[in-house]
């Protein structure tokens, strides 16, 4: 076997076999394949796609190449989320703690923000004090004392994923459905979770701009999950614009609380809700309907926030913030930006939003950008509403003048206004299971 004749059968749309994938992946985890013969492996794989029998080989090959975490000293259902990245996604902050609260465990590693896309555990960080690099014990004490941890994810856990997502980022094969499905999958399989609930998000915002492409991704996915035995499901969601009023580390961990509390808007709260239910149904709670009234219980009640409480003290967090959200640190400078027509919201485009976070220093620019937690955006108005000239849209936080300036002229090209009221938007596309 060798890596020209891989590379070529790929080159002409053959199936690798199993073998083979291990002979590239071993081999390139190991040093002893280079990266320019797997750069061009990778293009070819772009144009020449994956079947879903090569797609599972190579993932459960990519999820063997690091660690696995061990999970079974925890009692329950133990049922993981995973979003595919957007733009206000705090749903992991309302979602984890539902499903402690409800009798079941959420233990999740997660990543932090990658280009416009913001990450939980960036967002987690901006509650002082709060670790999330605890070892694999401590992970599953915190587990079992509080149905929930979040914690980030070690570069150990499959190996292959990080050497082969840096490679990707710099060939341009990242936009790949196979290539994106295995990276995923394999780290969920590695997770050591008994199921896990993926969130694909569909738009401007998302890595997958159609609605085709997302439940194809999500198919692949749910097909990979069947096939390894690990029960998986997805939910197709809306990223066209921004989840929720709130962009940025903080101010997105307050908006989630406030969903916790009975409040905060009402699409975060509707997908929240939908995410929860979904996790609650793999685990075996019951139909879905049912799973959703558990779920909207749970924040009723007011169990979900104490989940919420109970991990963040258990991970050296301090809950002062959480209890009043006015204490979280404040950016020293913020401008409201207004509107200059009369009309309605007809564009909120979530990837500029985003990109506005970024230079708002909400997010990183370079890879060794600091990020500041109390940066963002708080949005004022959401698409579809109506408008009056001189209302405000949204407040820009940031450290300096400078960034506030960037963000500002950014945030111009983030909106529209239009005189009739746009369509509708869906929130939730369906489900794929
Ligand atoms: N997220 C991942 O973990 N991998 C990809 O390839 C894309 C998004």
């Amino acid at each position: 076997m060798n890596m020209y004749d891989i590379i070529t059968k790929k080159k002409h749309g053959g199936e690798l076999a199993a073998d083979e994938l291990s002979y590239i992946i071993d081999g390139y985890v190991a040093g002893e394949v280079p990266d320019y013969q797997v750069a061009a492996l990778l293009m070819a794989i772009c144009l020449r796609g994956m079947t879903i029998a090569e797609t599972t080989a190579l993932t459960k090959i990519m999820a063997a190449s690091g660690d696995h975490v061990d999970l079974s000293a925890i009692a329950g259902h133990k049922i993981d989320k995973h979003s595919t990245g957007g733009v206000g996604d705090k749903t992991t902050f309302i979602v984890s703690p539902i499903v402690a609260a409800c009798g079941c465990k959420a233990p999740k590693m997660s990543g932090r923000g990658l280009g416009h896309t913001g990450g939980t555990i960036d967002k987690l960080e901006s509650i002082p004090g709060f670790r999330t690099n605890l070892s694999q014990d401590e992970f599953i004490t915190v587990v079992k004392e509080c149905g929930l941890s979040l914690i980030a994810q070690t570069g150990t856990l499959a190996r292959a994923d990080k050497l082969l997502y840096a490679l990707r980022d710099v060939t341009a094969t990242v936009d790949s459905i196979p290539l994106i499905a295995s990276s995923i999958m394999s780290k969920k399989l590695a997770s050591g979770a008994d199921a896990v609930l993926l969130d694909v998000k569909v738009g401007r915002g998302a890595f997958m701009k159609t609605l085709e492409e997302a439940r194809e991704l999500a198919e692949t996915m749910v097909a990979i999950g069947k096939t390894a035995n690990f029960p998986t499901a997805a939910l197709l969601t809306n990223m066209d614009a921004p989840l929720g009023n709130a962009v940025g580390n903080s101010l997105e961990v307050a908006e989630a609380v406030s969903v916790l509390r009975g409040a905060g808007p009402d699409d975060l709260r509707t997908v929240s809700l939908a995410l929860a239910a979904g996790m609650l149904q793999l685990a075996g709670q019951g139909a879905f309907e049912e799973c959703h009234a558990r779920a909207e219980n749970a924040i009723r009640s007011g169990a979900a926030f104490e989940a919420l409480l109970r991990m963040t003290a258990a991970q050296g967090g301090d809950t002062a913030v959480l209890h009043d959200t006015a204490n979280f640190p404040q950016a020293r400078m913020q401008r409201t930006i207004t509107a200059d027509a009369d009309g309605y919201l007809t564009r909120l485009d979530a990837e500029a939003v985003g990109r506005t976070a970024v230079l708002l220093g909400a997010g990183r620019m370079t890879k060794d950008s600091t990020i500041n937690h109390a940066a963002g955006i708080i949005l004022h108005k959401k698409y579809r509403d109506a408008i009056t000239a001189g209302a405000p849209l949204a407040t820009l936080y940031a450290e300096s003048e400078e960034q506030i300036a960037a963000g500002a002229e950014r945030f111009r090209a983030a909106f529209e206004i239009g005189a009739a009221a746009p369509a509708p938007m869906k929130l939730i596309y369906g489900a794929v299971d």
